[in-house]
């Protein structure tokens, strides 16, 4: 096909491309897809299923060479995590310049947590439950990053996890199926908008698919193992989620799913994926998971690239084994055309809603490049959603807030850091421009406050650890002085100051991917450090970093103040400062249980009930459910999070205690700001089905609402409830809800909530 014929469509499409789901655009879509199919040679088609790795950045072994050729030939479908405008121009061009067919590539990016704005690690941002500003921070990142030339992202990444020890936790939304699901929906209206060929909307893409948060022993890409029951009920709904507010793009997940792999597993990609949830976009593996299958035992490079392909899977992300062995498998009869060409169609079709047939450069715009990315409006509503996102653990005799005077210590092997408070997966972030918590305190305090710094520690007192966590330009500033000597220079500090504060915690690449730790304490040489300043007697604020819960019992009973910040962002300095000094009130909620030691993991509050629970509030009984040395509890549970202020649940009132058929059940609490300062309370609420003709949970979230109230002000919080609420998978699959008896229950965390009882019968 000649450019002109190209131009002429394009042109043709611009004139009658406001509406894309009216059906005359769908049909002029589809007429512009087959001629264009028609066209194509089997290796153009075969190019477009490839996603070669760019270079910017590479997470595992396969290296891509020669790319502006690849391109030129027609071998590549699109590219991803170039950070630079000015390639990101030049490869398009020539894709549209210099390929026989001129199709534009499509430019995808990890563009995870915020673009070159960061904003809290993705663990952190779901800790705001605040699903607002859950979609702005999308809704920024695709501003920022489509100004850049990239229009695909590959989040949100929905996968529930049990398991702290596993590092991803880190970039997904916690344990819960309810409140995963709300992000995941968030996420992608924040991504792609209402019109999705709009310059300024991205392309999203809802990942791992499925239940790489399961992996056995919290190890990475390890084993994953689960009843379809449990997959329905509480792993897969957050993907769901994402595809009915229809997602564009799914991304496969590297772990195996009833002994065959993600990206080769046809029940997951067809059955379930296309044929029950109706999804219509398309499917691109992770990075070289087809190649894996190998080592998976699933067969050579060909069989492996052919399972993929018959199981529904559509681009293959770096390894290239769709692109040099598919039409082997072609010409063998061991795929068809027709499979070959349904994946070309749905990646072309997701370039032509992007609208890059009309113009290919439409995400490459220098001067919105100037003036929307970075902006301080981005950096402000960074600073607000950081700030958002802390949770305040403990906060014994209100050492928080801190006064603005006197004398601070400031230390930990975090304080003067500028490089780690983006966190994991920031492949944009400009490292440098991020706020340490000493510029941001140093910035708050002015005049008022004097500021002594000193390092007191090492993240980890150990060179091998630390040189396997210094990495993406993230280093740790390994100090090779005398431990001893770096406590001695903090417990000076100490002396002379008013109140400590401590930042301490895992450095960012502690957590993220391959980032699995067996144990999650606080570092030894941390804790030493904690120590010695808590044996000042001046009082203790620690500001916790992490990807992950973290074991922290000592901590949690000896250090009168914590705060858990996650890995903040750009605005983490400023946001920390606004904290810590009161001028925001903490308001963040745990979507993950902290467990007391690894042995209870996995520790999650919506279990089961076993036939042999332990009483509530005991700790050891012989021939029940329980442990000899640790109780079933948990540190911090799931929804946990403190105020500066106090919030008052008074009882919870019930419209109706029987209920029939499609009813609706009002349960109300009147939540009091009993405290002195204004603040936000995330009233949870949770539904225990007791009878069931499967098990059922303890309880379940179902519904959440974040309130702001000013201090003395009381408000009625009321949730509406309908049998839609009560639904669950039963041993069929079948999704429906069971008559019977349901305890309802509003509180402020998991673990503290006012019960009512009903009956709600059909
Ligand atoms: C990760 C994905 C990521 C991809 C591309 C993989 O290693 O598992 O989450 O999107 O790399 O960078």
């Amino acid at each position: 096909m000649s450019k002109l014929i190209i131009i002429l469509i394009s042109l043709t499409l611009l004139v009658s491309c406001h509406d894309r789901n009216k059906s005359p655009q769908n049909a002029e879509m589809e007429r512009f897809l087959d001629r264009l199919l028609k066209e194509m040679t089997l290796e153009e088609k075969l190019g477009q299923l490839n996603l070669p790795a760019a270079g910017d950045i590479t997470t595992g072994q396969a290296q891509s060479w020669g790319i502006a050729q690849k391109i030129r030939e027609g071998k590549v479908g699109g590219l991803f995590n170039i950070s630079s405008l000015e390639k990101i121009r030049e490869v398009q061009r020539i894709a549209v310049e210099e390929s026989r067919m001129k199709i534009p590539l499509i430019i995808g990016m990890d563009v995870i947590h915020g673009y070159r704005t960061v904003f809290p690690i993705p663990l952190g941002i779901s800790s705001t439950w605040d699903l607002e500003l859950v979609e702005k921070s999308a809704r920024i990142a695709a501003q920022e990053a489509t100004a850049e030339g990239i229009c695909w992202t590959f989040s949100p990444m929905v996968d529930i996890s049990r398991d702290p020890r596993w590092g991803r936790v880190s970039e997904g939304n916690g344990e819960d199926p309810y409140l995963g699901s709300r992000i995941s929906e968030a996420m992608v209206r924040g991504y792609q908008g209402d019109d999705l060929s709009a310059n300024n909307t991205m392309l999203a893409c809802v990942k791992h698919f499925a239940l790489y948060g399961a992996a056995e022993a919290g190890r990475d890409y390890n084993t994953t193992d689960m009843s379809r029951i449990r997959m329905y009920n509480e792993y897969l709904p957050p993907y769901q989620a994402a595809i009915d507010a229809g997602v564009g793009t799914v991304m496969t997940s590297f772990n195996e799913i009833d002994g065959i792999p993600a990206t080769a597993n046809k029940w997951l990609m067809t059955d379930l994926l296309r044929d029950q949830w109706g999804f219509d976009g398309f499917v691109v593996t992770d990075y070289t998971a087809i190649n894996e299958m190998i080592n998976h035992g699933m067969g050579d490079l060909q069989q492996v690239s052919a399972l993929a392909l018959q199981a529904n899977v559509d681009m293959d992300m770096v390894g290239e084994g769709f692109l040099s062995t598919l039409q082997k498998s072609l010409d063998e009869g061991k795929v068809t055309l027709a499979q070959i060409d349904q994946a070309c169609r749905r990646i072309l079709k997701a370039k032509y809603r992007l609208g890059l047939f009309e113009d290919p450069y439409r995400y490459c715009d220098e001067e919105r490049s100037k003036t929307e990315i970075f902006t301080d409006a981005h950096r402000q509503f960074a600073r607000e959603i950081a700030a958002s996102s802390f949770v305040l653990m403990k906060n014994e005799d209100s050492v928080l807030p801190l006064k603005k005077g006197g004398t601070i210590a400031l230390v930990g092997p975090l304080a003067d850091n500028t490089e780690n408070m983006p966190g994991t997966w920031s492949v944009a972030a400009d490292f440098s421009q991020s706020t340490s918590v000493r510029k941001g305190l140093e910035a708050a305090a002015g005049n008022d406050v004097k500021i002594l710094y000193a390092r007191g520690s090492n993240v980890v007192q150990d060179t091998l650890f630390d040189s396997r966590i210094s990495i993406f330009g993230k280093p740790t500033y390994y100090d090779t002085r005398d431990p001893a000597v770096m406590i001695r220079e903090a417990v000076a500090a100490a002396l002379k100051a008013d109140v400590v504060v401590a930042a301490v915690g895992e450095s960012a690449e502690m957590s993220g991917e391959a980032s699995s730790r067996s144990d999650i304490s606080l570092p030894e040489c941390q804790r030493d450090l904690l120590k010695a300043l808590l044996a000042t007697g001046k009082p203790v604020v620690m500001v916790l970093f992490s990807g992950r819960p973290l074991t922290i019992p000592w901590e949690a009973a000896h250090v009168p103040a914590i705060l858990t910040v996650w890995y903040p962002g750009t605005e983490a300095g400023h946001a920390i400062a606004d904290v810590l000094f009161g001028t925001v009130n903490p308001s963040g909620k745990l979507s993950a249980t902290w467990p007391q030691n690894v042995g209870q993991i996995p520790l999650f509050y919506n279990h089961k009930n076993t036939g042999r629970p332990l009483a509530p509030g005991t700790w050891f009984q012989k021939f029940q459910s329980n442990y000899l040395d640790i109780p079933n509890e948990p540190l911090f549970p799931f929804g946990y999070g403190l105020s500066y202020t106090t919030f008052t649940y008074g009882d919870l009132k019930i419209s109706k205690e029987q209920l029939s058929g499609e009813d609706t059940l009002t349960a109300s609490v009147d939540l009091t700001n009993a405290g002195p300062y204004d603040g936000a309370e995330v009233v949870q609420l949770y539904i225990r089905d007791l009878v069931g003709s499967v098990t059922r949970p303890v309880k379940e979230l179902k519904g959440f609402r974040k309130v702001f109230l000013k201090a003395g002000e009381t408000q009625t919080i009321a949730f509406k409830i309908t049998p839609e609420d009560l639904k669950f998978y039963n041993y069929d699959l079948e999704y429906d809800w069971e008559p019977g008896d349901f305890d309802i229950m509003v509180g402020s965390n998991s673990a503290d909530v006012k019960s009512a009882r009903i009956s709600w019968q059909r």
